[in-house]
């Protein structure tokens, strides 16, 4: 058991306000569940791991229907104990089953929306487990990925899915279910992704899959190639840091993986050349991060590809009077491959009959099961809840993309995509340089994460690397941070300029940089406290600068976010440690969002 809770503790990315186990133990179910993370929980049930328990669910939660408090935490009992779930989701039409509920004489112990489930099944059970559970999934409208055990089923663990991801590992005598992979790597790397409107039954020896309306279906067992170390710290203060110093690995093993001898490849793309050669017109969509990823993306696939190209955060998107033509392409971008807002975004945009191509991170995820086309980011395990290398991994795919796309359309000549493919395969070497002025970015971070609000500044194509600075910052440290395009500086945030704000300038030379320096002039001039991340050799801007990282020059401008994101990232890690924040797991937030 205690085993079990190791697993649990690899997936507290996903949430952590309150955790919870049930188990089944001398033919009853022990029930243990408390606000906080799971060390707290570990130490309270430690008499409790023992061998004795041979079944169980556990749970740790991102709330989103009442406040992590006990009685909310997972897993749920019904009135009689004598079943409990674990939920990841949301259940829509919770309110009018629970009025059904509560009319019927069934007692609730909470305000979550995940308690109707287990009081559906309590209703429905007749003494087969299975039927319960089939005809409670038939009442429940919204996204779920649930495990229940009975003490009327010792042997049995039974799950199923629609909306929300839920994996089955494959044991030696044990069988799982997890939200996550990292959970069974230490188990087992044999898995089986269930499809949405799937139950399966586990028992120790055996796996049965069924549909929603009891059609059994064969089990697609598949081979998981990540290592349990990738899930580890590997001797890193940090998942984040760890994270942020991978990226080079990161993008080498891309590079290599899909340009082979200076050719371009991607084997998961699926669209005919004949239809890429047509597009016209690309729609990028993302959260967060991933979005920020994707902002980049527009400006160097409008440069290379001679494309109109949009982007749109997946929130607003999916909610969008679309205008879409025959080849449009959508391209959605996601580390989990789990958001529930790009998730909607995709099934819209294919529903009115566009092609959704994905970079995403998680094979197996709902998003690479609904798009069109993939291209899998080889970021690894992403722990830290704030996203770094697969910000990176994202962008540098989405560049090898652009440069494939760009040699069908022969919107760049060979020798153009050449020499950018050139300097694309520098780029890990580049950031590796970054990560070595660790020190100085640690010294500045901490000089600066005293004043009170920051402002991130910069133009084109570095205007998203502003975005996600900001972002970055805010999410880990809590000090208030907005990401804005330079020129807009002068409509109204300089109002907040004054001596106790800090400045963060993106001014590498490129064809805006001149610009940047006026805007730097603006700031300084209302005693702003810059910091700037600068090309080597650089001389206007330093001068306006209280402090400077310097990156490489590059000769594509284009190429620089990689660099930048690089300098931000170390920026937001020192500052946030400097203060003393819970880096890895910060306050509200959980790693996958797999709600609307
Ligand atoms: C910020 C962060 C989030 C995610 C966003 C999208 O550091 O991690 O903003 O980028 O929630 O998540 P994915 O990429 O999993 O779709």
């Amino acid at each position: 058991m205690s085993a079990l809770v190791d697993g649990l503790a690899r997936l507290e990315y996903r949430g952590y306000d309150s955790c919870g186990i049930a188990g089944l133990e001398n033919g009853k179910i022990f029930l243990k569940k408390r606000p906080g993370k799971i060390n707290q929980l570990r130490e309270e049930i430690k008499n409790h791991l023992s061998d004795k328990l041979l079944l169980g669910i556990l749970h740790t939660r991102w709330a989103t229907h009442g406040k992590p408090n006990q009685a909310n935490a997972h897993p749920h009992l019904d009135c009689h104990h004598d079943f409990a779930i674990a939920h990841n989701g949301i259940i829509e039409n919770y309110l009018k089953l629970k009025d059904e509920l509560i009319g019927a004489g069934h007692k609730f112990a909470s305000e979550t929306d995940t308690e109707v489930i287990v009081h559906l099944i309590e209703k429905f059970y007749k003494g087969s487990f299975e039927e319960a559970l089939i005809k409670t999934v038939a009442k429940l409208e919204g996204s779920f990925a649930v495990a229940v055990i009975s003490r009327y089923h010792p042997e049995k663990l039974i799950g199923a899915r629609k909306g929300s991801p839920l994996i089955v590992g494959i044991g030696k005598n044990e069988n799982f279910f997890a939200s996550d992979i990292p959970a069974l790597l230490p188990f087992t790397k044999k898995v089986i992704y269930l499809n949405d409107g799937e139950i399966a039954v586990l028992t120790r020896n055996n796996v049965n899959i069924f549909s929603f309306s009891a059609k059994p279906l064969k089990s697609r067992i598949e081979k998981v190639k990540l290592k349990a170390e990738d899930a580890q710290k590997k001797g890193y203060e940090h998942f984040m840091l760890k994270e942020i110093n991978e990226q080079p690995e990161v993008l080498k093993k891309t590079f290599s993986l899909y340009c082979k001898n200076n050719k371009l490849n991607f084997p998961d793309l699926s669209f005919r050349p004949s239809y890429l050669k047509n597009i016209k017109k690309i729609f990028i969509t993302a959260c967060g991060t991933a979005y920020h990823a994707g902002y980049v993306a527009k400006y160097f696939l409008e440069q290379y590809c001679g494309v109109d190209a949009e982007i749109d955060t997946s929130s607003e998107f999916r909610y969008r009077k679309l205008n879409i033509k025959q080849g449009d392409l959508l391209i959605t971008i996601s580390q989990s491959g789990e958001t529930a807002d790009t998730l909607a975004a995709v099934r819209e945009f294919r529903r009115k009959g566009g092609k959704a191509l994905s970079i995403c991170n998680v094979l197996g995820s709902s998003l690479v099961k609904e798009s069109d086309g993939l291209i899998y980011t080889l970021a690894g395990p992403e722990i830290g809840v704030a996203s770094t290398k697969a910000y990176t991994a994202q962008i540098f795919s989405l560049y090898l993309f652009a440069l494939y796309l760009a040699g069908i359309k022969k919107s760049l000549t060979k020798n153009q995509i050449q020499a950018t493919l050139n300097e694309l395969s520098k780029i890990a070497d580049y950031q590796k340089e970054i990560l070595d002025k660790c020190v100085q970015v640690q010294r500045i971070a901490n000089k600066f994460s005293k004043l009170g609000s920051f402002l991130f500044l910069g133009r084109g194509i570095n205007y998203p690397s502003a975005l996600e600075g900001a972002l970055k910052l805010k999410e880990i440290s809590y000090i208030p941070a907005e990401g804005y395009p330079a020129g807009e500086m002068k409509h109204g945030p300089i109002a907040l300029i004054d001596e106790y704000r800090a400045v963060v300038c993106i001014a590498p030379r490129d064809n805006l940089y001149e610009k940047m320096v006026s805007n730097m002039q603006e700031v300084k001039a209302r005693r702003g406290n810059v910091f700037g991340i600068l090309n080597y050799g650089d001389k206007e801007a330093s001068l306006l600068a209280d402090e400077v990282i310097h990156i490489p020059h590059l000769k594509n401008q284009f190429l620089s976010p990689l660099l930048v994101a690089v300098a931000l990232q170390l920026f937001a890690y020192y500052a946030a440690k400097h203060i003393g924040c819970d880096i890895d797991q910060p306050r509200n937030l959980a790693k996958s969002v797999t709600v609307e």
